[in-house]
């Protein structure tokens, strides 16, 4: 999976608004994109995703946990 169908938006696409917005949290960048809070079906990938991202760019969005 490589984006929220419910927020239709891909992961990079969420990526990129972290990074402009200077979100780090996971669970921040969840609430005001809409991402992985639906179906939830897209969490794990996204997560990974953002964790796999963060390790070439530390300043991009931790995954973080998801409670
Ligand atoms: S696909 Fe991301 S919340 Fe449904």
């Amino acid at each position: 999976m490589s984006r929220c169908e419910c927020a239709a938006l891909s992961f990079q696409q969420i990526a990129a608004l972290a990074e402009r917005d200077g979100i780090t949290e996971f669970e921040l960048l969840c609430r005001k994109t809409g991402c992985a809070s639906t179906c939830t079906a897209c969490l794990p990938d996204l997560q990974a995703f953002l964790a796999a991202r963060a390790r070439t760019s530390p300043t991009t969005c931790a995954t973080g946990s998801v409670s």
